[in-house]
């Protein structure tokens, strides 16, 4: 699955970084698709999992500062979309040859963050119109 501009959510600096996700995803999918050997496909997933990390931390950081009300309860899917990489890290060593793993954790991502994160852009954008940014792209 490839970033598509519907998944943006309004905040650029934001939008950047999912972006980002995406490329990390397909990497981890071109890598499963060419049966490369567990140290390679291990290589992209730690790419994908410090770079969730950082996101993350940097998307807690965001609600911290505009005093988000659901704060909480969004920080608390973050925790499970770290969970989820796990599974999906570990499901892939044993089974390297999962396409459809990588094209599961994609869809849960599309699905649960990105909807989720709307939430919280509507806020940010209605209450911190400053923050949001210029989308040039
Ligand atoms: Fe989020
Ligand atoms: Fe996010």
């Amino acid at each position: 699955m490839k970033w598509d501009n519907s998944f943006a959510i309004g905040i650029d600096a934001i939008d950047k970084q999912h972006k980002q996700i995406f490329e990390h995803l397909l990497a981890i999918e071109n890598s499963v698709a060419k049966r490369d050997p567990w140290h390679i496909l291990h290589f992209f997933l730690t790419q994908l999992t410090e770079y969730m990390k950082f996101h993350l931390a940097v998307e807690e950081a965001l609600l911290e500062i505009v005093r988000y009300p659901d704060r909480d309860t969004h920080c608390g899917s973050h925790a499970r979309l770290i969970d989820q990489i796990t599974t999906l890290e570990d499901q892939l060593k044993g089974k390297p040859s999962g396409e459809n793993l990588v094209g599961f954790f994609e869809d849960w991502f599309v699905r649960h963050v990105l909807a989720s994160d709307r939430d919280y852009a509507a806020y940010v954008t209605k209450e911190f119109p400053e923050l949001s940014g210029a989308s040039a792209t």
